[in-house]
Formats: structure tokens, sequence, C-alpha cells
């Protein structure tokens, strides 16, 4: 069967929207906020209520797709074979009740392992990054240009400042390395916009030593269209399914960065 994803983005769309607005008037109330794995690790109720409005929405008018949320649905979910809808209700959960600014929806549909559709809400700039498979990349209805060359002297990478803090190696190859090298860094507190600013050209690369793919599944989508190289830190495409580090850069600088990350084991790190 061949859907029509335009058809399935612009519903999708439609949704998020209105998700953005219970977000944006949620931010008027005080929130009920608790931890999850340690205690910087913000979950509201929010996050939830967005979770289960987009996921209930899916479920009636797609019943035969799959779908994983990072908060509850799809928890065991196993394969990418058929539609999968990949969910971050609010990503950037700690800007969302620190700063009440800077924080994203995203959405993505992957058919059979393949990134089809790619939403990012970025929800206080009221700034939309969507891409359908082969048809092209957009911030709100304009479309974005393709990836062009920046070496690392003249390159923004967004990073957080956390893996710099962690690392312990000081030779040629060490991150602090690569920053120096660096025309500067910046870090956003959202994978979601991050990815989404590599691919409107805002940041030259994006490196994250660890994500999960509601953080980055809607980002994949929007950076392949306008020829942006993504992997993880093996130089491989990042699991849909599982944790990944994320290394997304202009064409002309993915090989230099990947020799700075290739040695750092992510989630150990
Ligand atoms: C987080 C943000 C953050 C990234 C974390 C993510 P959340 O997502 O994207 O920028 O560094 O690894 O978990 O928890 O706000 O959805
Ligand atoms: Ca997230
Ligand atoms: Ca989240």
């Amino acid at each position: 069967m061949s859907e029509n994803w335009k058809e399935i983005k612009d519903i999708a769309v439609k949704w998020v929207e209105e998700a953005g607005k219970m977000l944006k008037e949620s931010l008027h109330n005080s929130l009920d906020i608790k931890t999850k794995s340690n205690p910087n690790d913000l979950v509201t109720e929010m996050d939830y209520k967005v979770e289960r409005f987009l996921t209930e929405n899916i479920e009636k008018r797609f019943p035969q797709h799959k779908m994983m949320g990072e908060e509850e649905v799809g928890q065991n979910i196993g394969s990418t074979d058929g539609i999968l809808w990949i969910i971050d209700p609010i990503d950037g959960t700690t800007n969302f009740v620190h700063q009440k600014y800077n924080f994203a929806i995203s959405v993505a549909v992957v058919k059979d392992g393949v990134g089809k559709i790619g939403i990012i809400y970025n929800v206080m700039q009221d700034e939309w990054f969507t891409a359908i498979e082969g048809e092209g990349a957009y911030i709100n209805e304009i479309r974005l240009p393709m990836a062009t060359c920046v070496d690392l002297p003249e390159a923004i990478i967004g990073l957080n400042g956390r893996w710099l803090a962690r690392e312990k190696r000081s030779d040629d190859k060490s991150l602090h390395e690569m920053v120096r090298k660096s025309r500067s860094v910046r870090s956003y507190g959202t994978a979601a916009i991050e990815l989404a600013f590599a691919a409107c050209g805002r940041l030259d690369s994006y490196i994250s030593f660890r994500l999960s793919p509601w953080d980055y599944a809607a980002g994949l989508v929007l950076l392949k269209e306008v020829g942006m190289v993504v992997t993880d830190f093996q130089n491989k495409q990042p699991s849909l399914l599982e944790q990944s580090t994320i290394l997304a850069a202009r064409p002309s600088l993915h090989e230099e960065l990947l020799s700075y990350v290739y040695n750092h084991n992510g989630f150990n790190h």
C-alpha cells in the first residue's frame, strides 16, 4: 500500500499545533514536576498530556500504525517493520520548566525503518521544521537549501558542555582540541531543535554522546533532505529503536569531526 505522506504530514502538523497551544497555555499555571532516572531528568504532567493527546489521535485515525513515545507508549517496540510514529512530546523539558523557552515537539513517521516524515515544532518561536522524504526540508513555508561546505575553523558546533567536562583525554584528538579548532560552540538544551538548527545552517554540526530515538528521529529526516551527514560515533546509521551517539555535520566536516569522536564511548564516557 502506498501512503499519501503529504496528507499524513498535514494531519500530524495540525495535531502538533494543537499540542503546542496546550503547552503555551500550561505555562500560565503551576506545573507538577517530577524526576525520572536522576535528579536532573525532569518530567511534567504536560509531557504525559501531550504524548497522550498525540497517540490517541494517531490511534483513532491510523489504527494499524505503531507508536513509540518517550513517556508511555510503545516501550516494548522491537522492530521498525510497518509504519512507526516516534514521538518526543516535549524535547527540552528542563528548558520548559526553567526557562519557558527553547523546547520542541518532535514527531517522526518511519516506514520499514526509513524516515518518511519529520516534524520539529519550536513552540515558543512558533517555528516549524518539516520534511517529507525526497521532497525537501522546510522552515515554516520556506524550502531549506542544500548544506554547503564549511571548514572546522569557521564551524559552529552544537555541543553540551557536560560532555567536555567529563573528558579525561588531552591528546590532539580530544574534544577540547576539536572545540579549540572550531569557531565556537553552542548548547540549547534541546537535541531536536539543535538538529533542526543544523538542518537550516544555524549550526554546522551537532554532537551528542547519548540520545534516544525520539530525540533525533524527526531530525534525521530533515537533515537527510538537506544533504547533512548523520551517523553514530562509529560512522553507522543511528538506531531507531535504541539509544545512540549522534554526529550530525555538513558533508565537508563529518569525516574530520568523526576522527575526534570515534574513540569515545558514548555511554560510558
Ligand atoms: C533531552 C534534550 C537534551 C539532551 C538530552 C535529552 P528531553 O530531551 O534533548 O538537549 O541533551 O539528552 O534527553 O528529556 O528534554 O526530552
Ligand atoms: Ca528529548
Ligand atoms: Ca522529552
